[in-house]
C-alpha cells in the first residue's frame, strides 16, 4: 500500500506539470460515460497508469478514460482512478483534480481498503485515507509533500454544492435542498467534484449533492473512480457518504462505468437528506 501512495506522489507532481504545461484543449474522443474528452485526460491517464503498472503490488488498474481494465500476472491491489476530474474546467483555470480507489478482490464499495485524491490548485495538494484521513501539501522547495493534519469532520457544516440540472431535480430533492439553504447554507459549487469536496472536508463540514434527475436517474458521478474512493474519505473523516437511503460502500457495481446519485457530508445534513429521502425513491 505503501508504494501505491508514494507513486500517487509521483503521479501528481507528474499531471501537475502537464497541466501548467500542455496544449488545454479538447479532442474528437469521447471516452466510455459519452464525456468529451480533453488532451490533458488521455495525457493524466498514461501518466497514472505508467506509475502504477509499475507496482509490484497492484494487480489492476481501469480507469474513467478506459474501457477495459489492464491486469498483471501477480499484486493483490485493484486501482480505479479518475486521472482528471473536473477537466472541463481547465480551460478556465479552475482547480482540478485527480481520485483514486484502491480495492481488494474487485471493485465493490465493501471492497475498498484506501482512497487518495490529488488537488491541482493554486497549491498541489494531498489526501490519503486509510484508517485516518491525513492531508498533505507539496513543498516545491523541498520537492517533497509535508504532512499538514489529519482531516476530521465536525458534526455540522455551513456549505452547499447542489449538483445536477435544476430543472431535472425531483421535488422532495428541491424541498430538501430550500429547505438547507433556508437554514443559511452557502452555495459552494465549482463544477468540479475534487475542490467541491476537498472545501467541505477542510472548511469542517457541509454537503455535496448529486442526486438522481428525471434526465439521469442513476446520477452522474461514477461508483468505481468517483463515488466510492470519496465515500471512503467522508466515512473515515467522520461523516457520512449515501444514496439517499442506502450507504454507499454497500453498493456493488454493474459495471466499470456504473453511476450512482450520491451524497457526501457531515453527520447532521447526512441525516437530513436521509429524512428527506425517506419513501420517495
Ligand atoms: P470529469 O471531469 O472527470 O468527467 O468529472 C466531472 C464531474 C465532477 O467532478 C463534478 O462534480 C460533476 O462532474 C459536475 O457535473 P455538472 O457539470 O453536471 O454539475
Ligand atoms: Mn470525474
Ligand atoms: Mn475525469
Amino acid at each position: 500500500m505503501t508504494e501505491i501512495i508514494e507513486s500517487i506522489k509521483k503521479i501528481a507532481v507528474d499531471i501537475n506539470k502537464a497541466i501548467k504545461t500542455k496544449d488545454t484543449g479538447k479532442i474528437e474522443s469521447q471516452n466510455a460515460s459519452g464525456d468529451v474528452q480533453v488532451k490533458l485526460d488521455v495525457i493524466s491517464d498514461k501518466i497514472v497508469e505508467d506509475y502504477l503498472l509499475e507496482v509490484s503490488s497492484v494487480k489492476e488498474i481501469i480507469s474513467e478514460e478506459k474501457e477495459e481494465p489492464i491486469t498483471k500476472e501477480s499484486g493483490k491491489y485493484f486501482v480505479a482512478y479518475d486521472p482528471l476530474d473536473g477537466s472541463s474546467l481547465i480551460d478556465v483555470n479552475l482547480s482540478v483534480g485527480s481520485i483514486f480507489g484502491i480495492y481488494e478482490n474487485g471493485y465493490n464499495g465493501k471492497n475498498i481498503v484506501a482512497s487518495a485524491y490529488v488537488v491541482y490548485g493554486p497549491r498541489l495538494e494531498l489526501v490519503v485515507a486509510r484508517d485516518v484521513v491525513e492531508f498533505f501539501r507539496f513543498n516545491e522547495e523541498k520537492n517533497e509533500f509535508d504532512f499538514v493534519k489529519e482531516i476530521n469532520l465536525e458534526k455540522k457544516g455551513k456549505v452547499l454544492g447542489p449538483g445536477g440540472t435544476q430543472k431535472y431535480w425531483f421535488d422532495y430533492h428541491k424541498k430538501m435542498i430550500d429547505g438547507l439553504f433556508g437554514e443559511g447554507y452557502r452555495l459552494r459549487y465549482s463544477g468540479g467534484m475534487v475542490p467541491d469536496l476537498h472545501q467541505i472536508l477542510l472548511k469542517g463540514g457541509g454537503l455535496f449533492a448529486y442526486p438522481a434527475t428525471t434526465d439521469k436517474p442513476k446520477g452522474k458521478l461514477r461508483k468505481l473512480f468517483e463515488v466510492f474512493p470519496f465515500a471512503y474519505v467522508f466515512k473515515k473523516a467522520g461523516g457520512g457518504a449515501i444514496d439517499g437511503v442506502n450507504e454507499l460502500l454497500g453498493l456493488k457495481a454493474d459495471y466499470f462505468h456504473d453511476t450512482t446519485p450520491c451524497f457526501f457530508g457531515s453527520e447532521y445534513e447526512i441525516k437530513k437528506v436521509l429524512q428527506a429521502y425517506k419513501g420517495k425513491k
